[in-house]
């Protein structure tokens, strides 16, 4: 018998899953809320395989406390900064994530932010809701319109190239920075081009955060790189909260190097900036990005496809290491 041992509560339909599989006991964690560390050591003792949440650090102490016969760690999440892919690799464990199945929510967030940034969505929101008097107005809360604006594009893989696709259909124009340039067809199809770094935040409107996070893009959007924004853009992070240095954010906001944000990650999550809590120019959601019943659950089945297929000695479907 094969254990595996689910870390935080998932969707049914993962469960499910896991739960018919022959040769399988699942042990799974099922309350909406991270576990204490200590107790999630203590859980995880004896698991041949593990899925995992982006709320637990999988590092060499929870790997020694799973035991040498851990095969496997299912991460539900395409991120897996989670995780210490090198203790996992020095074990011999695999590591899985779910790329794939979260694009269109997630694009549809980053775009949903750049509307809600450039239109002050929420700043009217929080006007109609503090019961302040408000009259339709020539010249009341004007924001800016995105037709024929920029937006930059920080790594175009699928979801910067979905937001792409959305951005396209509001009349926007692409540009991309990337390690490399991405197919000719894309390209075309997006009428994206690519730029460096520094020409993309020095000429969009709008620059979107879509790369993964990783030691080489820890605060990638850095005070030097904030103060070459234009002052009248806009950044929007749906990837991952340490990309950018949030106390330089605060700053350049102050400064008005750029015009606000849409942050739907943060540096320190749950924490987020003193300094952005009270700004009317920043647009702040609770890391909403996969957050769609029929995403979570295409994330679930696909973790417990991944574990299953390990369980079975088959080769994983979406493997970050192996
Ligand atoms: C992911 O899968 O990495 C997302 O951030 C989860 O919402």
């Amino acid at each position: 018998m094969s254990r595996i041992v689910v870390t935080g509560k998932i969707p049914a339909a993962g469960l499910a899953l896991l739960r018919a599989e022959p040769g399988v006991e699942v042990v799974a964690w099922d309350v909406d809320e991270p576990m204490d560390r200590a107790a999630l050591l203590a859980f995880v003792g004896g698991a041949d395989g593990l899925v995992t949440l982006l709320t637990e650090r999988v590092d060499a102490e929870l790997l020694d406390a799973a035991g040498p016969q851990l095969k496997a760690v299912s991460n539900v999440a395409v991120g897996y900064n989670n995780i210490d892919v090198s203790a996992c690799r020095d074990r011999n464990v695999i590591v899985t994530n779910t790329p794939g199945v979260l694009t269109d929510a997630t694009a549809d967030i980053a775009m949903a932010l750049i509307l809600m940034t450039t239109r002050r969505l929420a700043e009217g929101e929080r006007i109609i809701r503090s019961r302040t008097k408000w009259q339709w107005g020539m010249f009341y809360l004007l924001g800016s319109g995105i037709q024929g604006r920029r937006l930059g594009i920080i790594g175009m893989g699928t979801i910067g190239q979905a937001l792409a696709r959305r951005a396209r259909a509001f009349g926007m124009v692409i540009v991309y920075s990337n390690r490399n340039p991405v197919a000719a067809s894309i390209e075309s199809e997006l009428g994206a081009v690519m730029v460096t770094l520094d020409e993309l935040v020095a000429t969009s409107d709008i620059v979107s955060v879509n790369c993964p996070y990783g030691p080489a893009t820890h605060h990638l959007i850095d005070a030097p790189l904030l103060a070459n924004f234009n002052p009248t853009a806009f950044l929007i992070n749906t990837a991952r909260g340490p990309i950018v240095d949030e106390a330089a954010l605060v700053d350049a906001l102050e400064r008005g190097q750029l015009a606000g944000a849409g942050l739907d990650v943060f540096e320190h999550e749950p924490l987020v900036h003193e300094g952005l809590l009270d700004r009317d120019d920043v647009v702040l959601i609770p890391h909403l990005g996969s957050a769609t019943v029929e995403t979570r659950d295409a994330m679930a089945v696909l973790a417990a496809r991944n574990a299953v297929a390990i369980h079975r000695g088959q080769p994983p479907l979406t493997v970050v290491h192996s």
